[in-house]
């Protein structure tokens, strides 16, 4: 099936929606307040058996893999200081979401797992070597959301005077995912292992490659330490809406996030990016698409709506800007809440910036407004109703944009991803629209073409 048709931008990975929780290893991710919220358990982020069960439910209910976003650095330029943030759990505290995969594995069998680590302030030998080891304690459920960071206090604490400006740190990122990919693609061959007792070769040592990569950022011989994981590299995920992020999306990922509030945006994204893919010689259908969505859920639609309304009063206003002020690298406690939010190019994320100022054109946007807007989940619609409506409405979406599933926001947890289990995934499920979950590896269950790098991608060797 091909791209766009006539205009009309077509489901071309699958005719199946694919869910991915979107969460953190932490107490607030982008609902800010909701840790107050009645029934609220977020504060458990810090248990095992609260992760495990989180994965249970997610398995229980089709979902294809877990998401955990991660941040490096506070959120302090809200009032210029990092007050705000830290009263309120914006993002802060949160645990490294790395640990928890094995733990979650184990009580699941099919569930995939995408953890964010930034190429900025990693080395990418490390970082290889980490997600070769989560392939194999995962049996190949594991993606990588390759992203640049963007909060100054991260670099200050890592070693830099300032922030690397965002060409630089996409530059450093394309360079890091070549190293990685010739470590996990090129340097051990299949048959290298051979555990041969009688002569006592574990290793052939010629099948173990160096790369002698010499580049701008990294100087890495090789070879690789791991022996080749289930799917070597392991699924790319990524989200960038700048023109440097685009391209950076449109050579390396497999999966990525919109941050588009409409569909029309959503349209303009995937066409745009699948576009860019095809000029870098890859297959332009073999990029999947998740934009996020915040369902709320009720037996009935007015059940529902009464839920959205107390859920929109408890919305914590001021850690919402504190969230943004640091999203858009501006500080909206200097702005009247009335002001007209102004474009910008952001060195922090494009993507928020653009769903306010670009997205619609005829529509602007206060500070206020914005505030309130994204208080559920930033820039994701929220979709709220019955089981059917819910169902109705993710359809349309894929029907209209060409998405491949979405990116499931919790507002309450773990309410919120409990009610959308037990409402919204059966109906799904009678539906046949939730994805079949005998495959092998992530890989294979999202693009159903195996567990390896197809071989149009770049990193493919
Ligand atoms: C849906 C979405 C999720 C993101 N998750 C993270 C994250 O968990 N951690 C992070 O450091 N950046 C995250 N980002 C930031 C991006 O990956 C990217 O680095 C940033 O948007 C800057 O690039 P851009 O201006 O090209 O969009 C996210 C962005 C979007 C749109």
């Amino acid at each position: 099936m091909a791209g766009t048709v006539a205009g009309v931008v077509q489901r071309v990975v699958s005719d199946t929606i694919h869910l991915n929780l979107f969460t953190m290893n932490s107490v607030e991710h982008v609902s800010p307040g909701s840790w107050r919220q009645p029934g609220d358990r977020s504060h458990e982020y810090t248990d095992r058996e609260y992760w495990t069960e989180v994965a249970r439910t997610a398995e229980r209910g089709g979902f294809t893999a877990v998401f955990f976003a991660d941040v490096r650095g506070v959120y302090d330029v809200y009032g210029g200081d990092r007050e705000t943030a830290i009263r309120k759990a914006v993002q802060t505290p949160a645990n490294d979401p790395t640990y928890l995969l094995p733990a979650m594995a184990e009580v699941t069998d099919e569930l995939g797992f995408a953890v964010t680590r930034s190429t900025t302030y990693q080395h990418p030998y490390e970082l290889a070597r980490q997600f070769s080891t989560l392939d194999h304690l995962t049996d190949g459920r594991v993606a990588f959301n390759v992203v640049t960071s963007y909060l100054e206090s991260a670099a200050v604490n890592l070693g830099l005077d300032e922030r690397m400006d965002k060409q630089t740190r996409y530059d450093r990122a394309d360079e890091f995912l070549d190293v990685c990919y010739a470590l996990w693609e090129a340097s051990w061959d299949e048959d290298a292992v051979v555990r041969d007792r009688e002569r006592g070769v574990f290793t052939e040592p010629d099948r173990v490659h160096r790369i002698d990569h010499e580049g701008e950022f990294f100087d890495v011989p090789g070879p690789h330490g791991c022996e080749p994981s289930p799917q070597r590299t392991p699924v790319v995920f990524q989200a960038g809406s700048s023109e440097r992020g685009r391209e950076f999306a449109a050579r390396n990922a497999e999966a990525v996030f919109c941050s588009q509030p409409t569909m029309e945006g959503v349209r303009e994204y995937v066409t745009d990016l699948r576009e860019r893919a095809a000029d870098y010689g890859r297959d332009p259908d073999r990029l999947a698409f998740f934009p996020g969505v915040v369902p709320v859920v009720g037996e009935t639609t007015a059940a529902a709506e009464a839920t959205y309304e107390r859920l929109r009063d408890n919305v914590d206003v001021e850690a919402t800007l504190a969230l943004l002020s640091g999203f858009l690298d501006m500080d909206l406690s200097e702005l009247d809440p009335d002001q007209r939010i102004e474009h910008i190019e952001t060195d922090a994320i494009q993507g928020t910036m653009n769903a306010f100022t670009q997205t619609d054109p005829d529509r602007e946007w206060t500070v206020r407004e914005v505030a309130e807007f994204s208080g559920l989940g930033t820039t994701s619609p929220v979709v709220v109703g019955s089981p059917e409506e819910i169902a109705d409405e993710l359809e349309r979406w894929v029907d209209e944009t060409g998405v491949d599933g979405f990116n499931v926001k919790e507002i309450v947890r773990t309410g919120s991803l409990d009610d959308f289990v037990d409402l919204v995934c059966p109906e799904l499920s009678e539906r046949g629209l939730l994805p079949d979950a005998e495959r092998t590896t992530l890989r294979d269950r999202l693009f159903g073409d195996g567990s390896r790098l197809p071989a149009s991608h770049p990193g493919r060797q």
